[in-house]
């Protein structure tokens, strides 16, 4: 079944190299990965330091990453229920629709709740999430009892609405118009994307529980007004009827990956906000330049970028009103100032929330460029040092960034909400990678002086952060099997990106290039690839790279290259996430394994860049893989009910309890009987608590 959300882009035209070509390259000469083969990640760590990290709570850094992994893995799963690993509880709860405040009726398995209401009440398709510890109201890296979670809601599903996705037909309307939506829906929808801020307190039994009517409870939605900051804030392509002066806009939409910024603030991101855009036919009126920029963002003339159709909802008797019309782009007005043509422009970027001041907008930098943001990592920041943030874009064939910011890092900014956002992200230098033959790699500077693209005609740097793409195109970056998140070791500071799969990338198309590609359908189960900064150093543009892990089911043997076992074999990693030990967390959203099993985390130890060996794929090419991995070094922890994506984790300061969500339970299995996941008869995404039995540190020495 197609879901609104289920398209994925596919909009890079360019002729850069994928990194499969190079990948092959970079091993048929042997220029990389000597020995480092069948030590133990113990070995080759046993008295490495971390990395200096002051965004980190003390108490975490101060221990040790496991040598290895004793706990029983969690096997294969396709029930409804969740599976943790045995010593371990996992419960549900903050589902779809909980109120935040009194005054808000319970969430009703017939969904008939106004689309209102959802500015109090948690969104849904639970995404990307940090846990700031709270003390006296302030933010407080090693407070771990009660804090801020601030989540993401990634899109809305057909089972939002009392009668789904639902339509009237206009069969004499224009294409983009000839579908329309209730305004109603339309409103649930808007409001039931973007982020939840919640105070949680943990209780004496360890688990924590929402406090509800905190004056920190918010919610920040596709319906809510946002600055604008950094080099296009003002700029003539962010200018709508909304604010003829560029510097807000209404709402923020599609929030999947998160990450926290070094000064305790909420980095969410905007990422398949094509989905709710419509474009009519005005490449007459717009002129070729800005047509190229709409295409490269996958909106073509005379299309909607996916199935919700927020711009086809009458206000009342027939009007389309602004709140709605504001998704629809054709040029109509006589100018910018009079429609929303460049409403599309004002979506795609890093977003920063400050979840200790609830007065405050939330803010857009544009600084960091805009695509399809996944997620928003820092490297472990050092005093005297530019911040330098890493970022994906995930669409299939897209580009990995990374953003060095001008100013230099002073640990007396933790604490300073958005004033120290603006002081680190809105002036900067953003990076696109290149993948090299020979192993090494280089960032490439996106910037007037060195942007020169055969179609398109930058005009500053604005226009440069708002067509990312473009200019990364012209670059030559390499093109990726869609980047998802990206994590940085604080032991090694290599940084990982998963690369989820690519299932359009046929076996004709890779006879000599792409070694994952199987059975026509592609590099099905993906891969997560890691590289190492010259010298350590994140503001350098070289580093080195290999294929940290390649997923694939443990008995599919020609694609099995990190020997795999069936306790910790996985399709689709997704979400990742370095523990302040340095503990790597793999999630996984899957379609391809879940006969198998359902979608999963787990827990793994990996060691460095150059630490495995060269293997032989089905097409005949040799490969690059880290460490095969172990039971000692990578191992299932966890498995979500049927149907559901495991997505987003963050963990309190002391290690004790961990977050994880379970994104859309039972989509596409209507027909069975729900599990502790779900909270009611229909399931809802919720977040999941894990925590020790023995109230221990997670993944800690007694267990
Ligand atoms: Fe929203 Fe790329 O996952
Ligand atoms: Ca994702
Ligand atoms: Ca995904
Ligand atoms: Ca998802």
């Amino acid at each position: 079944m197609m879901h609104p959300h289920d398209y994925i882009e596919d909009s890079n035209p360019s002729d850069n190299p994928a990194f499969s070509d190079i990948l092959d390259k970079a091993v048929s000469r042997r220029t990389v990965l000597k020995g480092g083969a069948g030590l133990t990640a113990a070995a080759m760590f046993g008295s490495l330091p971390l990395l200096g990290n002051t965004a980190f709570a003390k108490s975490a850094t101060n221990l040790a990453r496991p040598t290895s992994l004793k706990f029983k893995a969690v096997p294969h799963y396709t029930g409804n229920e969740m599976m943790v690993a045995e010593g371990y509880t996992a419960k549900a709860f903050l589902h779809l629709g909980e109120p935040l405040v009194d005054g808000i009726d319970a969430f009703r398995d017939d969904r008939q709740h106004s689309g209102e209401s959802f500015m109090y009440r948690m969104g849904d398709n639970h995404d990307g999430m940090h846990f700031f510890g709270m003390t006296g109201g302030k933010y407080d890296a090693n407070q771990s009892n009660r804090g801020l979670l601030a989540m993401n809601h990634e899109y809305t599903n057909d089972n939002l609405h009392p009668m789904g996705m639902y339509t009237q037909e206009d069969a004499n309307a224009a294409p983009i118009y000839r579908k329309k939506r209730l305004a109603m829906d339309v409103r649930r929808d808007a409001n039931a994307h973007g982020v939840s801020v919640v105070e949680l307190v943990r209780k004496d039994n360890g688990q924590f529980e929402l406090v509800k009517n905190s004056r920190f409870n918010k919610r920040y939605t596709s319906s809510t007004m946002v600055n604008i900051a950094g080099v296009a804030s003002g700029n003539e392509q962010l200018q709508t009827k909304y604010d003829k002066k560029g510097k807000t806009i209404w709402g923020i939409n599609n929030q999947c990956g998160a990450g926290m910024s070094p000064w305790g603030a909420y980095l969410t991101t905007e990422e398949n906000f094509l989905n709710v855009f419509a474009r009519g036919e005005d490449k007459a009126i717009i002129g070729s330049q800005a047509d190229i920029a709409l295409a490269r963002y996958g909106l073509k003339e005379n299309s909607t970028g996916g199935g919700y159709l927020w711009h086809t909802a009458d206000d009342k008797d027939g009007v389309v009103a602004d709140e709605f019309s504001r998704w629809d782009i054709s040029a109509r007005g006589k100018s910018a100032h009079d429609d929303y043509r460049n409403a599309f422009n004002a979506f795609g970027y890093i977003v920063e929330i400050d979840p200790f001041n609830p007065q405050a907008k939330a803010v857009k930098r544009t600084s960091l460029g805009r695509f399809a943001h996944e997620n928003c990592a820092f490297a472990p920041p050092v005093a005297g040092k530019p911040v330098v943030f890493y970022m994906g874009d995930d669409a299939r064939g897209e580009y990995i960034y990374k953003f060095v910011s001008k100013a230099l890092w002073s640990p007396k900014d933790i604490g300073k909400g958005l004033k120290a956002g603006d002081k680190y992200m809105n002036e900067g230098t953003l990076y696109v990678a290149v993948f090299n033959a020979d192993g090494t790699g280089e960032w490439r500077r996106l910037a007037m002086d060195t942007v020169k693209h055969k179609d398109y005609n930058f005009k500053d740097q604005a226009d440069i952060v708002i067509h990312a793409r473009l200019a990364a195109d012209a670059l030559g970056a390499t093109k990726m099997d869609r980047p998802e998140w990206v994590s940085v070791s604080p032991i090694t500071g290599e940084v990982y990106v998963t690369l989820t799969n690519n299932s359009k990338r046929s076996v004709d198309a890779t006879d000599t290039v792409n070694p994952r590609s199987y059975n026509d359908k592609g590099n099905q189960h993906g891969h997560i690839i890691r590289w190492h900064e010259q010298n350590g150093d994140h503001t350098a543009t070289r580093f080195n790279w290999d294929v940290y892990l390649f997923a694939a089911p443990n008995d599919l043997t020609a694609q099995n290259l990190s020997n795999l076992t069936a306790d910790n074999d996985l399709s689709s990693p997704d979400g990742l996430y370095f523990d302040p030990r340095g503990v790597l967390w793999i999630q996984t959203d899957d379609g391809a394994y879940t006969k198998t099993t359902n979608c999963m985390l787990l827990a793994a130890l990996p060691n460095r860049v150059g630490d495995g060996k060269i293997v032989t794929t089905t097409t005949g090419k040799n490969t690059p893989v880290g460490m095969m991995a172990s039971e000692d070094t990578l191992k299932r922890f966890f498995v979500g009910p049927k149907g559901c994506e495991v997505t987003g984790i963050t963990m309190t300061a002391d290690l004790k309890t961990m977050f994880i969500n379970i994104q859309h339970p039972g989509e596409d299995h209507p027909d069975v009987a729900w599990g502790a996941v779900a909270g009611g008869k229909v399931p809802r995404s919720a977040t999941v608590m894990i925590a020790k039995n023995d109230g221990g540190v997670i993944l800690g020495e007694s267990f």
